[in-house]
């Protein structure tokens, strides 16, 4: 699902996340783990501000295993608990209670101290951009199906909590953001990923880039993916290489380039070429 996001969109958008924050005690930001700058928010610090908050490195199950530590530790270093997740199968989830109980005691101490005996229930909200896997997460954490709103700010529905274990509590419809996809290439890694629609960039343009990272960064993947014996530098040549090996042809046996370009990010997005990461600290 992708949404054309207007100022008004957005506008609309953060307001709405803005009166969800007030209901809460804790954020849980959802991010791609295989590109977690590209996969957020340009506002996020701002509209968040002081709320305590968690980094939820999303489908870590795709992402290149030593790249995600990497960004553990990065966002560690800015103070900012991370941490890596699959929210389909579930690695990592328990522990974001684990996390929340010891981000959020110092807060709770202070209200047994002011002689609250029974507090209530850790208050959480999942902010993040679309198809980053907030609803699959939720219902990860719910342990049932929870129906999708639509993926456009204004459509809510009466907002209700949803229990993770007794002490935790989720508000069952996420905070939606927009990505900054205003910046060339964070629109470049999102389609590259799949998180924004084919439709949206040109798929050639998708492909280039995406040959050009795993070129320079994922080198022998790409050469055992293919049968290459070597990475020819010109970009048409290596969309030549690919589609020959691979059969992309057009009529009259030239390549076909959007063929081979639709190949490419299949085969990217479905792990043909192993965990990859398009983004690195
Ligand atoms: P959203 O609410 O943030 O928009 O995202 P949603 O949960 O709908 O998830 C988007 C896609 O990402 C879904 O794929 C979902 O299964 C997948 N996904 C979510 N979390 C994970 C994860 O941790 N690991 C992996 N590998 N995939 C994850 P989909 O059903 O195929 O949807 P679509 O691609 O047809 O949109």
């Amino acid at each position: 699902m992708t949404i054309q996001w207007f100022p008004g969109h957005m506008a609309k958008a953060k307001r709405e996340v803005t009166e969800k924050l007030k209901l809460i005690d804790i954020v849980f930001e959802l991010v791609d783990a295989r590109i977690p700058i590209s996969s957020r928010n340009p506002l996020i610090d701002e509209i968040v501000a002081n709320k305590p908050r968690i980094i939820l490195l999303n489908k870590a199950d795709m992402a290149d295993p030593d790249i995600t530590k990497q960004w553990v530790a990065f966002f560690e270093k800015q103070n900012v608990l991370a941490l890596a997740i699959d929210s389909q199968t579930g690695t990592g989830v328990k522990q974001i209670v684990t996390l929340t109980k010891e981000l959020l005691r110092p807060k709770f101490e202070k209200m047994i101290a002011k002689g609250i005996k029974k507090p209530r229930a850790m208050r959480a909200l999942i902010i993040g951009i679309p198809n980053v896997g907030k609803s699959t997460l939720i219902n990860r954490l719910a342990g049932k199906h929870i129906a999708k709103t639509g993926d456009i700010p204004g459509v809510t529905k009466a907002q209700q909590w949803i229990k993770v274990g007794k002490e935790l509590e989720l508000l069952d419809t996420p905070g939606i953001l927009w990505p900054k996809f205003e910046d060339e290439e964070v629109g470049l890694k999102l389609a590259t990923t799949g998180a924004i629609k084919d439709t949206i960039l040109n798929l050639q343009d998708v492909a280039v880039y995406a040959l050009k990272f795993l070129a320079t960064y994922y080198p022998e993947r790409l050469k055992e993916r293919y049968s290459l014996v070597e990475i020819p530098e010109d970009i048409v040549a290596l969309f030549d290489e690919i589609g020959k090996k691979r059969g992309c042809l057009a009529s009259g046996g030239l390549i076909d380039y959007d063929k081979v370009a639709e190949l490419v990010l299949r085969d990217i997005r479905t792990e043909k070429l192993g965990r990859l990461s398009f983004e690195r600290p």
